[in-house]
């Protein structure tokens, strides 16, 4: 456990990933430590966020550190021809921790080919984005009180979805169920399912969101994300396959929670977010505690 760049999730073991959910409990106790008291946290986003850059602003402000970023990328050189690789040279050079969004699959895993420094894949096209798994995964241990002998139900956009193949490398570490829901189109790929096979996941595949929900612990929503088709009109197609309102949900086990990485668009009728099921804006504030706890981790296994 000396980790100190997280571009995936497929290397993280169930002993880290224990570790880290201890780590963002202790970090939701404390609220504020100067854990990164002096350090510099850089927040480079190449592709539009809310959640991840803001949190992880919060959360390094919250563990003592400044923050330098780019939320906006034609405001940078990348926009005169500088390279992905020379950026990030550069940001070695000025800051002590780069947090990274960048559009294009398997970009996280090119950039740190050019740093030592503590990196965090922020989100790379529909390949990862392993803190939200992180705190995924810390969402239903809250939630549901354990991970193990749960059934997870993971619903839309499967094919594109970083969210979804990262927790599936994740969720898959405990003794756990899957239900994949989702239109032929946009179905998971067998790069998963074969991970499932290996890790002796037991795992169905369905389109009808209905009997997912009836026989789940956790329904993981996601949205079918307009940015990744090259075709618009395949999207306008599937756009609205799923949604979940609250009389489905009532037909679900009075235990189930429902999470979503957010940003949602139709998919989660806002009439399910007044129900005790309803974690996504919970999930939100784990994200939080989980990125501080992240953030001390990867600097504290770090020697200059
Ligand atoms: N969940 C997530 O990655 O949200 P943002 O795109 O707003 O960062």
């Amino acid at each position: 456990m000396n980790r100190t760049q997280l571009t995936t999730t497929a290397d993280l073991t169930r002993e880290e990933v224990d570790f880290l959910i201890k780590e963002a409990e202790s970090m939701r106790e404390a609220r504020h430590t100067d854990d990164l008291k002096g350090k510099v946290v850089a927040t480079l986003f190449f592709e539009p966020s809310t959640r991840t850059r803001l949190s992880f602003e919060s959360a390094a402000a919250r563990l003592g550190a400044s923050i330098i970023g780019v939320a906006d990328a034609s405001t940078t050189s990348t926009k005169k021809g500088e390279t992905l690789a020379d950026t990030i040279q550069v940001f070695d050079k000025l800051a002590d921790i780069v947090v990274m969004r960048q559009p294009t699959s398997g970009a996280a895993e090119e950039v740190i080919k050019y740093t030592k420094k503590p990196f965090v894949n922020g989100g790379d096209g529909a390949n990862q984005h392993p803190s939200q798994a992180l705190l995924d995964t810390y969402t239903i241990h809250r939630e549901a009180g354990a991970i193990d002998g749960k059934t997870i139900a993971f619903v839309g956009d499967l094919k594109y979805g970083r969210t979804v193949h990262s927790l599936l490398y994740l969720v898959s570490l405990y003794d756990i169920k899957v239900v994949f829901v989702s239109p032929e189109e946009l179905k998971i790929s067998e790069k998963y399912t074969n991970l499932l096979k290996e890790r002796g996941v037991e795992y169905e595949e369905t389109e009808d969101l209905s009997e997912a929900v009836k026989k789940s612990d956790i329904i993981y929503m996601t949205r079918i994300q307009a940015e990744r088709f090259e075709d618009p009109r395949e999207y306008d197609k599937l756009k609205g396959c799923y949604i979940l309102d609250a009389n489905l949900v009532k037909q679900g086990k009075e235990s189930l929670k429902v999470l979503h990485p957010l940003p949602r668009v139709d998919e989660i009728a806002t009439d399910v977010d007044e129900l005790p099921q309803a974690a996504y804006f919970r999930q939100v504030e784990n994200g939080l505690y989980m990125r501080m706890g992240l953030l001390k981790y990867l600097s504290s296994n770090y020697n200059e």
